[in-house]
């Protein structure tokens, strides 16, 4: 039995099976490169759903962790502690006044933001008005807010969670009155399909939350740390939430989740109202701050948006688009490619037999999503094994 194939027995005896799997072992990585236990190599376009925003091993992610491994690593937030400090003050530098509270995954990020919006609220302000097609996490507050099969099997969820069409501002302000807490919006909906906001959407979105006192919450987890070629997504919009999420990217590839909250919300949060034990990790905070080093020292959020670009350009051009592609779009490095096929597994399981990593989302919605450490070259061979695999299918 080969190594690859002994390390999937294991792993399905002894890990809890709720993750659809393609049989591959990576066992190394260098930038947008892995290699599986066969030491076959694979060009990474997908980034661990968008966590290893640098790629892998990056040198000064290493060096961070490195150094902060060797200094000091947990002492609770009973305490003060120097690299939370830092990467709170370079997250609302790059965001908007506000101040920070860290966790470990999107999830509790999301958990934290409709925490704090219905604390802020008062007890009147018991509903929250999230889209359809999000997808927030899956704890029970973040499934709440999240539409869609994830929700299946977990119903009744909490009360007071209600769905309304993404784009759709009439539907939104029909629901909009003083028990709103919060409106809670993906600036591009990752899960749900790759689904761009229309141009005005999110400024709507704003002018009611505005007219009725409710926290707007943009969920950031995906669109946020420079992926889509802004720091934040929503900075492409002109608009400013009152919380916002943030997950994936923002440690690079390890355990950081935060929610940014403008001052007016953030005291809401005091002493026992909230907390996260291992929240602000001294090693993790340490990675995350040099996660946002490396991203203005090497200019690679502008990268995101140029190779966004191309990449999308070169899609729309394939010979194969008029068959087999209904649309592209996205921002920056968060592609959504969606087929004309019902299904495009078949198309990720081509890709990765000729070597390349990418992911499908919404049945049929390619999702490529490369780290944004990619070279030119390394996007034209993604883009020469892409054609291959929607040919072959
Ligand atoms: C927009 C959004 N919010 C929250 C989450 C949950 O993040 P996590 O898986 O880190 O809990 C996700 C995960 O995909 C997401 O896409």
């Amino acid at each position: 039995m080969s190594l690859q194939a002994e390390l999937i027995r294991r792993h399905e005896q002894s890990l809890i099976g709720n993750y659809g799997k393609l049989p591959v072992v990576f066992v190394r990585g260098d930038g947008a490169l892995l290699w599986d236990a066969a030491d076959r190599q694979y060009l990474d376009f997908f980034a661990g759903f968008g966590g290893s925003i640098l790629g892998h091993c990056h040198p000064a992610l290493v060096n961070a962790v490195r150094q902060q491994a060797q200094t000091l690593w947990h002492v609770g937030n009973q305490f003060y502690s120097e690299p939370q400090i830092r990467l709170a003050e370079q997250i609302v530098s790059k965001g908007f006044p506000g101040r920070v509270f860290f966790c470990h995954s999107g999830a509790e990020a999301v958990e934290a933001a409709l925490k704090l919006a219905r604390i802020s609220g008062g007890p009147a302000r018991t509903r929250t008005i999230a889209m359809l097609q999000a997808f927030h996490g899956r704890t029970m507050g973040a499934l709440s807010a999240t539409a869609g099969p994830a929700r299946n099997g977990f119903t009744p969820l909490l009360e007071g969670f209600i769905h309304v069409p993404f784009n759709d501002v009439p539907a939104l302000e029909a629901r909009m009155d003083a028990t709103v807490s919060a409106v809670i919006v993906e600036p591009v909906q990752g899960e749900g399909g790759v689904n761009m906001p229309s141009e005005d959407y999110l400024q709507q979105v704003r002018r009611l939350c505005d007219r009725h006192g409710a926290a707007l919450i943009f969920d950031e987890v995906w669109t946020g740390v420079g992926r889509t070629g802004r720091y934040f997504g929503h900075q492409h919009y002109g608009v400013v939430p009152d919380i916002m999420t943030l997950g994936k990217a923002l440690g690079g590839g390890l355990p950081v989740g935060a929610i940014l909250a403008r001052p007016r919300w953030a005291v809401f949060f005091q002493p026992t109202t909230h907390g996260c034990t291992l929240g602000g990790n001294p090693i993790c905070a340490a990675a995350a701050a040099a996660v946002f080093d490396v991203l203005e020292r090497q200019n690679l959020v502008e990268y995101a948006r140029q190779a966004g670009v191309f990449l999308r350009d070169a899609i729309k051009n394939f010979r194969c688009a008029p068959r087999r592609i209904a649309q592209v779009r996205g921002l920056g490095l968060f592609i959504g490619v969606e087929m004309t096929l019902p299904d495009a597994a078949p198309v990720v399981r081509a890709a990765l037999d000729h070597g390349l990593v990418i992911n499908v989302t919404h049945k049929n919605v390619l999702r490529i999503c490369p780290s944004l450490v990619i070279t030119r070259p390394q996007m034209e061979q993604a883009l020469d094994i892409l054609q291959r695999a929607m040919e072959s299918v």
